[in-house]
């Protein structure tokens, strides 16, 4: 075990031992490479770096209660890295190489794996990037494969605690029929002024309207949106919205728990009416929503008195943590340990 200050952890980078590496040419993907630098050589008319031929995946390893590792549904994140691969004409990366990819990554760096009890885990970042050169646009024919990982905390310094969030409408991380339901590089790049101008406005980051009629809610930052109102668990479907594995897990636990569960377009107007908000996403795990400012009207909107997240936010963060952390029965069978 490394020595590091494991309960406060943010959401940064911290060096690892080792990283993996698989390279695409000549029309077939090579063996896994282990790494131990943290730079790569890239050619300097590679795809990824001029016309954004980048997508990446997010995922934890975390150390259970059993002292067991485990990983939460790796195969959606595979699944949706073929979807981002497809989106923008990449090379797929075959299901054998990600899961040997990331079962090494995490093995190699165990003594990363933040312990038990400190709210940590081990963060996967799978990417996936052309590497070869053009200079017309035009998709790579060399790609390269790589995942690194790195122990972090939460997303958000709050934690478990609400933060406040700004609705707005000036800004779009996704055109309409865009690249918004995939994980590539380019939505981030174009959610960065939003997010900034949030920060130094005083907020954790900025709830966006979706980019073709402003009626509705889209993504919160790197997060999916939900509110609760008469024991219904409403999350924005939207064309421009990441599909969330968390929020995916946490419909089926909603369910589970005896709430309605609606996927949906949301108004915008619907704000003023949940009785708690959150967002949610492997990063963020779920973080409660205390208040929610319109940037263009002033409108606030209060989910959070007292500085703690609502019944039903409480109630699904400790069900989802505890089938991660090996706390509670994985009902779903979500989980696959490691060692
Ligand atoms: N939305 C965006 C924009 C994201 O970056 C993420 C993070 O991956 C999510 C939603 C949540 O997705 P997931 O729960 O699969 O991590
Ligand atoms: C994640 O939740 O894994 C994300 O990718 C969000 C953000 C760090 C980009």
């Amino acid at each position: 075990m490394k020595n590091i200050d494991w309960k406060n952890l943010t959401f940064g980078y911290v060096k690892t031992d080792y990283n993996i590496r698989c390279y695409f040419k000549d029309g077939k993907w090579g063996p896994l490479e282990v790494s131990t630098s943290e730079t790569i050589e890239l050619h300097i008319a590679a795809t990824c770096l001029h016309y954004g031929q980048e997508a990446f995946e997010g995922m934890k390893a975390y150390r259970g209660k059993d002292n067991k590792v485990r990983l939460f549904r790796w195969e959606e994140n595979w699944l949706r890295l073929q979807r981002s691969a497809d989106g923008i004409l990449m090379q797929r990366v075959p299901k054998e190489i990600f899961e040997e990819g990331i079962r090494k990554a995490v093995e190699l760096n165990q003594e990363y794996i933040p312990p038990y009890g400190t709210g940590g885990s081990l963060y996967l970042r799978p990417l996936l990037i052309g590497s070869g050169a053009k200079v017309g646009v035009s998709p790579a024919d060399e790609y390269l494969f790589m995942i690194f990982v790195t122990p972090v905390g939460p997303y958000f310094k709050e934690g478990f605690k609400p933060v406040k969030m700004q609705l707005i409408r000036d800004f779009d991380r996704a055109a309409p029929q865009g690249t918004g339901s995939i994980k590539v590089g380019g939505n981030y790049a174009a959610s960065l002024r939003a997010g900034q101008r949030a920060h130094k406005e005083g907020f954790a980051t900025a709830i966006f309207a979706d980019a073709k009629t402003k009626q509705y809610i889209d993504e919160a930052g790197p997060a999916n949106f939900y509110g609760i109102r008469d024991g219904k668990y409403i999350t924005p479907d939207s064309e421009t919205i990441l599909p969330s594995i968390t929020n995916m897990s946490l419909r089926e636990l909603a369910a589970d728990m005896g709430l309605i569960v609606e996927r949906r377009h949301v108004a915008l107007e619907e704000l003023a009416t949940f009785e708690e908000a959150g967002a949610c996403g492997t990063a963020a795990v779920i973080s409660p929503i205390g208040m929610i400012q319109d940037r263009d009207t002033g409108a606030v909107h209060q989910y959070s008195k007292d500085g703690e997240a609502g019944p039903w936010s409480k109630k699904l963060y400790a069900r989802l943590t505890g089938i991660q952390y090996g706390e509670v029965e994985d009902k779903f069978n979500w989980c696959t340990v490691l060692f």
